[in-house]
């Protein structure tokens, strides 16, 4: 069956343009004004045509999560939304693509994590997906797969500057940057300085204290603003961009201008938290605080304007999640007696795009064509997948959001899709909904109910398209 969406706000990150959009397959076929289905049906024969009336709603591009940790393994457990239930909530909300976050154990191949991860995701994914590799034990054999990664549609990698278990350190940083260079890849930094962080974990439990207020002390912003400048200037000495993800602080974003200024080329990526949550959060209720608990942690008031700032002018490229959802109930309580053992992390992929679209675009912050940029077409561009993704054009995926303007609800971790327990904007009421979502020309997902589950690809990922 062919889909005529007729008269809707089409947007893009250039504005907004009234069209009708004509779907065949899993294509974007036709894009015009007025489109008839007679006319169609002659153009395209051989299908009957849908006619869906899209009058006075925004028409997005599929949005993009190009930042979850769906089943990872924290040790004792994984988290709680594994690809299943979180590629459900992702649609649900309206993202019909994520990229997740491969990780390679000491000792693996990469071959072998990918591997691993596609066992996690294929045949299981309600949206289309695809992997990052996270590097965390280099060597020059691992050097040798990254034209394999290349070959298997991974062109993104991510390096962490924190956690004992994960963290690479400087040279390996260098000549991870230069490797992943020859193969026009980009690489992705968690930015905090770790040795800086265990010294002040060392501090704060010398007196003997345990509480989740301590948790921001333990990995304050300086902690990632000198773990950025580090990679800023490593990065400069091998010549290529880097994206620094989940960035928290507004001193972070002058390490960023800094860089910039000096001719670097820097993708910054945010998440809704730090625009959203402060760190007043760690000091209220005692343990019920650990919800909240995430690497980097929540700021300060100024941080959050410093960010909404940067993605109105530009310096901040991604808006992702770092969905990594806990339950409070079982999981989040493993830190009960020791802050440091509550496992980092909070879920975000399904309410990312109301979230924005109610605090940054119905609050004058962002217009609702930034927003197509951010949670959309930057990221597509970013990591290979334009213009099949990511934009609204003839020959795109069929990946579609109509979005009712006019719908108000209250966020509640009970009612969504995601199976995590909690979620820190619980109780947070928000305008704006997913009325359909379409993945490839399939209507998978209705006013936030899934239609159509586990139809989601894998998405091969190639050239980057410079922004
Ligand atoms: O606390 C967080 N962010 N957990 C997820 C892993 C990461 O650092 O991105
Ligand atoms: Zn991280
Ligand atoms: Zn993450």
């Amino acid at each position: 069956m062919g889909i005529l969406i007729k008269n809707g706000q089409v947007v893009s990150s250039k504005g907004v343009d009234l069209e009708d959009i004509f779907v065949q397959g899993e294509k974007i076929v036709k894009i015009g004004k007025s489109l008839i289905a007679s006319d169609l049906k002659e153009e395209f024969p051989g299908e009957e045509i849908q006619i869906i009336d899209a009058k006075d709603k925004l028409i997005f591009p599929g949005f993009i999560d190009t930042h979850t940790h769906f089943d990872l393994d924290a040790g004792d457990f994984h988290t709680a939304d594994d690809f299943y239930s979180g590629t459900k909530a992702a649609i649900a909300g309206g993202t019909t693509t994520i990229l997740d976050f491969t990780t390679q154990e000491k000792g693996e191949t990469l071959n072998q994590a990918l591997d691993n991860w596609h066992k996690l995701a294929d045949g299981k994914s309600s949206c289309d997906y695809g992997f990052h590799m996270s590097i965390t034990d280099w060597n020059s054999d691992i050097k040798k797969e990254i034209k394999d990664m290349t070959n298997r549609g991974v062109n993104s990698y991510k390096l962490y500057m924190a956690y004992s278990n994960l963290k690479v350190n400087d040279g390996e940083i260098y000549e991870i940057l230069k490797a992943v260079k020859d193969e026009n890849g980009i690489v992705g930094v968690h930015c905090e300085n770790g040795e800086l962080i265990d010294s002040l974990i060392k501090e704060l439990k010398s007196n003997n204290k345990n509480s989740v207020s301590l948790h921001p002390l333990s990995r304050p912003k300086e902690a990632e603003a000198e773990a950025i400048h580090r990679l800023l200037v490593i990065a400069g000495l091998v010549d290529t961009p880097v994206n620094i993800v989940h960035l928290s602080s507004k001193l972070s974003l002058e390490e960023v201008r800094c860089a910039r200024e000096n001719g670097q080329k820097v993708y910054v990526e945010t998440c809704p938290q730090y625009l959203l949550l402060d760190d007043s959060v760690y000091g209220k209720d005692g343990f019920s605080a650990a919800k909240y608990v995430c690497s980097p942690p929540l700021r300060k008031e100024e941080d959050i304007e410093a960010i909404w700032k940067g993605l109105l002018n530009g310096e901040v490229q991604t808006i992702g999640t770092d969905h990594c959802s806990f339950n409070m109930s079982n999981q989040k309580t493993r830190g009960k007696d020791d802050f440091t053992k509550i496992p980092g992390g909070i879920p975000g992929t399904e309410e990312r795009p109301v979230l924005i679209y109610h605090f940054g675009v119905t609050k004058g912050k962002i217009t609702v064509s930034d927003m197509c940029g951010l949670l959309s077409e930057q990221p597509a561009k970013l990591f290979g997948m334009y213009p099949n993704k990511g934009t609204i054009k003839e020959g795109s995926d069929a990946d579609i959001v109509i979005w009712n303007k006019n719908i108000t609800r209250i966020i509640s971790a009970k009612d969504m899709n995601s199976i995590c327990d909690n979620t820190p904007y619980e109780d947070m009421k928000v305008t704006g909904l997913p009325e359909m979502v379409f993945l490839r020309g399939k209507l998978v997902a209705k006013e936030r109910k899934i239609i159509n589950e586990k139809l989601g690809k894998y998405v091969f990922r190639g050239e980057r398209t410079d922004f």
